[in-house]
């Protein structure tokens, strides 16, 4: 039985229906409103993404004369490449182009920051997968046939694949990959060995792969004058366009990137769709023709990088009560070969060490390593995920210790309420103001009906050998923004045309979050008129520039505001134009559901939009927002990174079969606070597929390499991603009703992307419950993530032992 409730917060009132230019003036019955903010109008792509008329990048119809490109990978995880001779490539049939790092005019790299990631290596390679050379052939069959023909001699050197050889690595060359980084707040060894009782333990998480549904893909169509159009699947076009116009040595200006939809980016799609442009266009620019390559799932998983594996030592001081007086958290970070994000997404695994808790003395030391391995990078959460595991283990293992209830413990560790006593300061110095995780976990409680479960487990469990139950609730509290302050801002574009028709164009990407949805309901809600009024139009770096990756889960809150702010102007305009054409004060106009009020009389949006075009008002306006107050001084490690925090709770009931490791989530009840929604159907929707997603990390999905550092598993046979078997038969879904942001975001809403995947953390903390349980609770078990059914048997032979 599932139960979603969608709440109707309906802001707007009433409007007349959406009419074509031409139709006669509307009766005077106004109706709602259904496009505004607040409602759960479904994603606008919807019946396409269902009925295939949705169109990504691949549908795109191919010019004539279009090439495909395939990506030759390297064999070897580390080596010197003492010869590629493409000779034999060049010459076979249907061949027109064949690339490799001598053949790149400007720079050789598409790296978000750092300048480490070669499009094509010279000298060395540093994984199995990285690409090697490019072939632009007639069919992609004929360049990977030809590639084949390469003669490449290989020096091996020795790879450094795993968490350990890392470390080994670094410690020998006297550097990881980069600078450790530490933040402490009081002094946590004293605090932790003054109190009565300590706990010390690790805890590794692995990797996971975005598995979006559509993979990486570009395509770039030479212009005149050797500009370029590259259309890219790709969360961060401004990258895209500045990676590119740096290899092909053009200026930013003469490259333009498009993209109407990504199926799925997940973080997989922030800075390396960067590479498949710059090969593509570098084809284009070398032929003169079309050029697209389009990975397949393999290829895709080998080339591409994922969430980065993290192993956390911990050790904390608390007392009987199960309350903390301070916490040590060492972060091992597995970052692949290069920097990427890496820094950014180990900080974030730093700034969610705490979770929802208030540690009061802290200290959380990160070293960030290199290895031979393709090179990680964002994926859902940017790291939090990883930092959250170790204080959730913690907190179970304080109950076990104690034998308190694990959700005693965590409730008695939670941050001073909003507006209650003084707010508790996070290990980097930020006071978290807008704390609401009690009141939300004090609500799942009681809807979840926890107690009465907590001893129905019990029970269960006393009388089942086999079967075991486990049950956990727990909290996620997720800070908002970029952490690199400068990202956070957006620019928007809207022409009003003069049939009263409005075109919208932000920086944000979609990749089915709903993001174009909720930003066009922001404009309709502006502006009075119905969500269709609205034309949603693909992103573009011609029409907004220089914008960040969608990314942080900010993108409503960013380019949200954006829209608005050209909204604002624009009406501005008309209120200026209406005041001076009837006499009015400001005060007088009014934006109001369908109709403008004008002083005593009233026209419809429309209308007053063709007189100011009449009267030479112009009807175009950009946006821009930054978010305010925001900063983190990285050589202090202090300051306040986040506008606000995301909070939310779950609930997971599980069972184990400790014969063989099997295991199923029987049962999640989900509350979470989106502030006021912006669209509750989307929200839940972002909320159930983030809950699933970290679900698939936490139980099923292994990466698991060689060791001669070749990935095994880059495939759906052998990587396994939830079904929607793995759904729990029932699973409760909620909307915090009383979710308000105190900070002041569009119409205070609050983000919802990742936040959520964190909610997954109660079935991992479940299923170490049942493994408790199939020890008769004497021995905490040790459990790494995925707890796959391998993982949970060798926990429950160790707590049986
Ligand atoms: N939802 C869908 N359907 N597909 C995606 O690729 N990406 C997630 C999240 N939800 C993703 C998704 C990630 S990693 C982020 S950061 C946010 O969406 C980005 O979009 P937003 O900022 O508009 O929430
Ligand atoms: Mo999301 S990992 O910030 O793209």
């Amino acid at each position: 039985m599932e139960e979603t409730r969608i709440q109707d917060r309906g802001v707007a009132g009433t409007i007349d229906p959406v009419e074509a230019p031409g139709e006669k003036a509307p009766a005077r019955h106004p109706q709602r409103l259904r496009g505004g903010v607040g409602r759960p109008v479904p994603h606008d792509s919807g019946p396409r993404h269902v009925s295939g008329e949705a169109l990504y990048t691949d549908d795109d119809p191919e010019l004539p004369g279009t090439l495909q490109v395939f990506i030759a990978m390297s064999a070897r995880a580390h080596a010197r490449l003492v010869r590629l001779d493409l000779d034999a490539v060049r010459q076979a049939p249907g061949v027109a182009c064949v690339l490799s790092a001598r053949d790149i005019p400007g720079v050789n790299d598409y790296s978000p920051v750092f300048g480490d990631d070669p499009i094509f290596p010279e000298a060395h390679v540093e994984y199995v997968g990285q690409p090697l050379f490019a072939v632009a052939a007639e069919t992609v069959g004929q360049a990977r046939a030809a590639a084949k023909l390469a003669v490449v001699d290989y020096e091996d050197l020795e790879p450094a694949v795993t968490i350990d050889e890392a470390v080994a690595l670094a410690d020998a060359l006297g550097r990881d990959l980069l600078d450790p980084h530490e933040m402490r707040l009081g002094d946590a060894g004293a605090a932790i060995r003054s109190a009565p009782l300590t706990l010390e333990g690790e805890v590794e998480t692995g990797g996971q792969d975005h598995f979006y549904l559509e993979g990486h893909i570009a395509y770039a169509w030479p212009l005149e004058g050797g500009d370029i159009l590259v259309r890219s699947s790709t969360q961060h076009p401004s990258e895209v366009q500045h990676n590119v116009a740096k290899a092909l040595g053009l200026s930013d200006h003469a490259v333009t990137v498009e993209v109407r939809r990504m199926g799925g980016g997940f973080g997989g799609k922030e800075s390396q769709p960067a590479l498949f442009a710059s090969v593509c266009a570098l084809v284009a620019q070398a032929t003169g023709r079309p050029a697209k390559c389009r990975l397949d799932r393999d290829d895709d998983m080998e080339m591409t990088g994922k969430r980065h594996e993290m192993r956390t030592r911990y050790r904390v001081g608390f007392d009987n009560t199960g309350r903390l007086h301070g916490a040590d958290f060492r972060h091992l970070v597995r970052c692949g070969y290069s920097r990427d994000l890496s820094g950014a997404i180990a900080d974030r695994a730093m700034f969610h060490a705490d979770n929802a808790y208030d540690l009061k003395a802290a200290r959380i030391h990160s070293r960030r390593l290199k290895t031979h391995t393709v090179s990680n990078t964002a994926f859902r959460g940017f790291g939090g995920p990883q930092g959250m595991v170790a204080i959730e283990r913690a907190m179970d293992r304080i109950a076990h210790q104690t034998g308190l209830d694990p959700l005693d413990v965590r409730k008695r560790n939670f941050y001073a309420p909003m507006g209650r006593g003084q707010p508790g300061t996070t290990p980097y110095g930020q006071s978290v103001e807008d704390c609401v995780i009690g009141e939300i976990v004090a609500e799942l409680e009681a809807t979840s009906d926890y107690r009465a479960r907590r001893e129905a487990v019990r029970r269960f469990n006393e009388g089942s050998p086999v079967l075991k139950k486990g049950l956990a609730l727990t909290p996620v509290k997720f800070g908002i923004s970029f952490t690199t302050s400068h990202l956070n801002q957006a620019g928007a574009l809207i022409h009003i045309y003069k049939d009263g028709s409005i075109h919208l164009n932000h920086g944000g990407t979609e990749m089915g979050q709903g993001l174009f949805t909720k930003v066009a309901q922001v404009v309709a809600e502006e502006f009075g008129v119905e969500l269709a009024v609205v034309k949603i139009t693909p992103t573009t770096t011609a029409k907004v520039p220089n914008t960040s990756a969608t990314a942080a889960s900010s993108g409503a809150d960013l380019n949200g505001m954006a829209a608005q702010n050209a909204c604002r102007t624009l009406k501005e305009r008309l209120a200026d134009y209406a005041c001076q054409r009837y006499d009015l004060r400001r005060d007088e106009v009014q934006f109001l559901p369908g109709r403008v009020r004008l002083g005593a009389d009233e026209k419809r949006f429309r209308d007053l939009v063709g007189e100011a075009y009449l009267a030479r008002v112009s009807l175009s306006a950009t946006g821009f927002y930054a978010t305010p107050g925001i900063s983190y001084d990285r050589d202090k490690a202090k300051g306040k990174p986040f506008y606000y925090f995301a909070y939310g709770a779950s609930c997971s009931e599980v069972v184990i079969d400790t014969l063989t490791g099997e295991n199923r989530l029987l049962r999640a009840d989900i509350l979470h606070d989106v502030g006021q929604s912006l669209n509750p159907a989307l929200d839940l929707g972002q909320i159930e597929g983030g809950f699933i997603q970290g679900l698939g990390w936490l139980t099923t999905e292994e990466l698991w390499w060689d060791a001669s550092g070749r990935l095994r598993t880059h495939a759906p046979s052998t990587y396994k991603i939830p079904t929607a078997n793995d759904r729990p038969d029932d699973l409760r879904v909620s909307l915090w009703e009383k979710g308000r942001n105190p900070a002041a975001t569009v119409f205070r809403s609050k983000a919802v992307g990742e936040p959520p995947f964190m909610l997954a953390l109660s079935a991992f903390s479940a299923l170490g419950d049942a493994v408790l349980a199939a020890g008769d609770y004497r021995r905490f078990p040790a459990l790494d993530a995925p707890a796959t059914p391998e993982r949970l048997l060798h926990a429950v032979e160790a707590v049986r032992r």
